[in-house]
């Protein structure tokens, strides 16, 4: 019988069913770098004009391409289901994330609320590479992008972070922040207050415990971001948790001596200082995390503009203007205001994904 086969075969794709796994390989350090330098990348490639010869897109010249994300949306489960693809020219990357969002898992099913495959393909030949547990990935490449915003937009005043929400962003958030600033306070709040000190009981007596001092749990978000330097909105709400008269200038006291020798003097004085806020939760147009008087207060930048005006409620619903792209940061051609109140409204890239998946590959054939 004849059968359609090709005349070559491809090589089984590498498969990593764990999230554990997939966590251990995918490096901090690394993933920050390589995120900088592809989201510099998408922002500079969205600026240049599309190369057209003999009216001809020139189809050669793709730096990055990332469509919006299509998503599904499945009411009677309270469920999303999306689908993100994307080719970056710089390594030849070519990949897809599949992602579901189910509310009620957490509690209905003691399941998580994210569920996610990236599938890595070789974007020379198209042949797929591999197929890795792709909530691991969302877990740490959201964060990774966060703690860049913090990086870069904050006033680098590292005390106290404020943490809303007690999930699986929340300790990832918690994770590279710590690593990379090393907050020297913790404020938690969730909705259900048991999540919340059921977080801190956790960092206080988990591996990485020195990387978490001092945790604290309010009871409502109003006092948990009262003294903030940064805060991370992580929440699966639908309406806002975080209002414009909570976040506050902070009162930070600066003393020292001055070093010149011919004027020797102390110092002693208090100055106030601005909050930077990573708005992570409400990726859906009619979802909202922040209230639209605190949307329209801030300098907002985002991951991408396209899909941050297309998919997010807290820009739709507040008319709030972006100010940039966390990648023209990068690039230097949009200034970090730093001084003011900064908000990242964090919606998450296929090419964060694909970057991820391809650290991971190198990793585990550096390894076997
Ligand atoms: N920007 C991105 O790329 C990206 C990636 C993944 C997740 N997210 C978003 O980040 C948020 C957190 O995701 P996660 O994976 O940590 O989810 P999770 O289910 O692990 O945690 C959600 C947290 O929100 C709390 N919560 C649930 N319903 C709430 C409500 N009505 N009001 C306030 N709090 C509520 C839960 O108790 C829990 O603490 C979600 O909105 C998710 O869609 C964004």
């Amino acid at each position: 019988m004849l059968r359609a086969k090709p005349a070559a075969s491809v090589a089984r794709p590498l498969i990593l069913s764990s999230y554990d796994e997939v966590w251990s390989l995918l490096d901090w350090d690394q993933l920050l770098s390589r995120l900088r330098t592809v989201m510099a990348q998408f922002s500079a490639s969205r600026k240049q004009p599309p190369q057209i010869a003999h009216g001809i897109q020139k189809t050669e010249m793709v730096h990055i391409a990332q469509p919006i994300r299509s998503w599904i949306e499945i009411p009677q489960h309270s469920g999303s289901y999306g689908v993100m693809p994307c080719f970056v020219a710089d390594g030849d990357l070519l990949s897809t994330k599949v992602v579901s969002s189910y509310a009620k898992n957490p509690t209905q099913y003691s399941l998580p609320s994210h569920n996610a495959w990236v599938m890595l393909f070789d974007g020379k030949t198209g042949v797929l590479k591999a197929m890795l547990e792709g909530a691991s990935i969302t877990a740490k490449r959201t964060a990774a992008a966060s703690a860049l915003a913090t990086e870069t937009l904050s006033n680098k005043t590292y005390e106290t972070l404020a943490i809303l929400g007690s999930g699986v962003q929340a300790r990832s958030h918690l994770e590279v922040h710590q690593r990379t600033f090393g907050f020297k306070k913790i404020n938690l709040w969730n909705y259900q207050r048991s999540t919340a000190d059921k977080l801190k009981e956790e960092l206080q007596s988990g591996r990485d415990q020195a990387l978490y001092p001092e945790v604290e749990v309010f009871e409502n978000v109003q006092d948990a971001v009262k003294d903030a330097d940064v805060i991370c909105t992580v929440t699966m709400s639908t309406s806002p948790v975080l209002l414009s008269e909570w976040v506050t200038k902070k009162d930070v006291h600066i003393n020292g001596k001055s070093t010149q020798p011919r004027h020797q003097f102390s110092y002693d004085w208090v100055t106030k200082k601005d909050v930077h806020i990573n708005a992570v939760g409400a990726p859906r147009p009619t979802w909202q995390e922040l209230s639209a008087d605190l949307m329209n207060r801030g300098s907002i930048y985002v991951d991408t503009e396209v899909a941050a005006r297309h998919e997010s409620g807290d820009l739709i619903m507040s008319g709030a203007e972006i100010y940039a792209e966390l990648g023209e940061v990068f690039n230097k051609t949009k200034e970090a205001r730093w001084k003011q109140l900064t908000i990242f409204k964090n919606l998450g890239m296929a090419i964060e994904d694909a970057v991820s998946a391809d650290i991971i590959f190198q990793k585990y054939h550096e390894k076997n």
